[in-house]
C-alpha cells in the first residue's frame, strides 16, 4: 500500500445481496486490479442501501454477505481496505456539510433519482435525493482522485466533482477532484439483450451463484432476435452471448465467426459460455462459501478496515470542521 494521498482510490458498493456478472466485469475487477497499483479504499454502502431496502435482517446479512463476495472475487485485505459505510459514521456528518453547498437542482435531475421515482413511486424519501451528496462525502473523506465503477455511475461521479467545486469555491482549496475509470465493460447488458444487467430489472447472471443456477440464467439470455432458424447467418455484434465471450476465452472471434457463417447454433454458443462462466467462478465461489461459514473472520476484517480509516476521516473532518467556521 503506497500512502500519497494523489495516488488513493476509493469506491462503493451496495449490500443488494448477489453479485451479478455486471458488478464483476463493470466494476469489481478493477478493484481488484487496482489495489496492486493504488491504496485502495472499498465500501460496502449500507447508509445508502436504506434508500431502498426497509428489512434490517436482510440489510445486516446482505452486509456481510457482500463482504465475502470481494474478498472471494480477490480483494485482499493486506493490499486494500474494505469497510462498512456506517462503521465510519464520519460520512453522514460530512455529507451534511456538502449538502449546504448543494443546489437542490442539480439533485433533482440525477438520472438515478428521476428513474427511483418511477421505480418505487410510493418511497421516494428524501435520502434518495440527497444519495449523491452522501457518494461524494464517501470519496471525498479519504480526498480519493480515482473512483472505478460501471458507466451508471458517471452523473454521480460528474456531481461528486460539482460539489467539490462548489466546496472549494466557498471554503478553499480543500478537495481534489475525483474521475471515473472504467474497465472494458462499462455496462454490460443483462440476459434480455437489452437493459443494462441489473438486480431490479431481474436480468442478472449471479457470479457466485451455484451452477445450475448460472446455467439456467445463461441459457435463458436473448441472443441476436432476427436469428430465427438455425441455419440463418447470425450477427455476433448484437447478440449479448457472442459479447460475452469476448471476456471469457481467447477463441471468441472464432465463436463469433460460428454464428456469423451459421456453422454454430445459439444454443451452443450459450452452453459454451454457461460452461465457461461456472468454470471461471468455481474457485470464487468455493472461497465465498468458505468465508460465509466463518461470519466472525469477516467481521474482523470489516471492524479492521473501519480502524484503519479512522485517522483520515478524523483529520478529514477537523479540517472541514475549521474551514466551515464549526467549533
Ligand atoms: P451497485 O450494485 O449498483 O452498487 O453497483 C456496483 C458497481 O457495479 C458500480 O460501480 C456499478 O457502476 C457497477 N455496475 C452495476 N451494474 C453494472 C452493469 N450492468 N454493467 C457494468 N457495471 C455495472
Ligand atoms: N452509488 C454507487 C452504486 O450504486 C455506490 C457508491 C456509493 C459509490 N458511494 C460511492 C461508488 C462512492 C463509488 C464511489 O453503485
Amino acid at each position: 500500500m503506497t500512502t500519497a494521498t494523489s495516488t488513493r482510490i476509493f469506491s462503493g458498493i451496495q449490500p443488494s445481496g448477489i453479485v451479478h456478472l455486471g458488478n464483476d466485469l463493470g466494476a469489481i475487477q478493477n478493484y481488484v486490479k487496482l489495489q496492486d497499483e493504488y491504496e485502495a479504499i472499498y465500501c460496502i454502502v449500507d447508509y445508502h442501501a436504506l434508500t431502498s431496502t426497509h428489512d434490517p435482517n436482510l440489510l445486516r446479512e446482505r452486509t456481510r454477505d457482500m463482504a465475502a463476495s470481494l474478498l472471494a472475487l480477490g480483494l485482499d485485505p493486506e493490499r486494500c481496505t474494505l469497510f462498512v459505510q456506517s462503521h465510519r459514521p464520519e460520512h453522514t456528518e460530512l455529507a451534511w456539510l456538502l449538502a449546504t453547498v448543494t443546489p437542490v437542482s442539480w439533485l433533482e435531475r440525477t438520472p438515478t433519482y428521476k428513474e427511483k421515482r418511477e421505480t418505487q413511486p410510493d418511497d421516494v424519501n428524501h435520502g434518495l435525493l440527497t444519495y449523491p451528496v452522501l457518494q461524494a462525502a464517501d470519496i471525498v473523506m479519504y480526498k480519493a482522485t480515482v473512483v472505478p465503477v460501471g458507466r451508471d455511475q458517471a452523473a454521480h461521479l460528474e456531481l461528486s466533482r460539482e460539489i467539490v467545486r462548489a466546496f472549494n469555491h466557498r471554503y478553499g482549496n480543500t478537495f481534489p477532484e475525483p474521475k471515473a475509470v472504467f474497465t472494458e465493460a462499462p455496462t454490460v447488458l443483462g440476459t434480455d439483450g437489452v437493459r443494462k444487467m441489473s438486480k431490479s430489472v431481474g436480468n442478472t447472471i449471479d457470479v457466485l451463484a451455484p451452477p445450475q443456477v448460472i446455467r439456467e440464467e445463461v441459457v435463458s439470455m436473448v441472443t441476436d432476435t432476427q436469428r430465427i432458424k438455425r441455419t440463418d447467418p447470425g450477427r455476433p455484434e448484437v447478440c449479448n452471448v457472442c459479447q460475452l465471450h469476448r471476456f471469457f476465452g481467447e477463441d471468441y472471434l472464432e465463436i463469433q465467426d460460428g454464428e456469423r457463417t451459421a456453422r454454430t447454433g445459439c444454443v451452443d454458443t450459450k452452453r459454451l459460455l454457461a460452461d465457461r462462466i461456472v468454470a471461471h467462478y468455481a474457485p470464487a465461489r468455493e472461497r465465498y462459501l468458505e468465508l460465509m461459514a466463518k461470519p466472525a473472520l469477516v467481521d474482523e476484517i470489516l471492524a479492521a478496515g473501519a480502524a484503519r480509516l479512522a485517522p483520515i476521516a478524523a483529520a478529514t473532518m477537523a479540517e472541514v470542521r475549521e474551514k466551515m467556521g464549526l467549533r
